[in-house]
């Protein structure tokens, strides 16, 4: 998708999404809803959703899309490398990244963000796989980090 028409499909769902999550705070019930709307709604999401980061551990929370490992082996994949880095990481070659954990084969390029909690605690990893090469860019960093921080907002 164009940069210009993916900013403005991104602050669309930043505002459908602001509606919706009102009407709960609980954080996984919010999670369920951000996947539901950015898978259906941006065409290059082919796996959408969160890893819980639980006891030293990442478990597969809400998602949309094919089957995915219910458990990510510590300090290995994309998301771990998020996780470790607490920055988010954009692979544009999921081939050429190593450790990439593949759930799917279908998967070319993938996005990993940390989700914080109000303290400022990692609690999970939003993570987005596309079936196609080199489908993350900026854009995508700075709108998906604007829709995580709605998971613990008060409105
Ligand atoms: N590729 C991820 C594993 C999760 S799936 O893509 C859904 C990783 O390397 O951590």
């Amino acid at each position: 998708m164009e940069e210009k028409k993916k900013e403005g499909r991104y602050s669309r769902i930043h505002k459908q999404l602001e509606a919706l999550l009102i009407k709960t705070e609980d954080p996984l019930a919010r999670m369920a809803s951000i996947c539901a709307v950015l898978h259906h709604k941006m065409d290059h999401f082919f796996w959408t959703g969160f890893y819980l980061f639980k006891s030293d551990k990442l478990v597969v929370g809400p998602y949309q899309g094919p089957v995915a490992c219910q458990e990510l082996e510590k300090d290995k994949g994309v998301c771990w490398a998020a996780l470790n880095k607490n920055a988010p990481v954009i692979v544009s070659d999921v081939h050429a990244f190593p450790g990439h954990i593949s759930c799917d084969s279908r998967s070319q390029s993938e996005i990993t963000l940390p989700v914080y909690n109000h303290e400022k605690k990692v609690v999970a990893v939003f993570d987005v796989d596309s079936d196609c090469l080199d489908s993350f860019s900026e854009v995508d960093q700075h709108a998906l980090t604007g829709i995580m921080e709605l998971i613990h907002k008060k409105f």
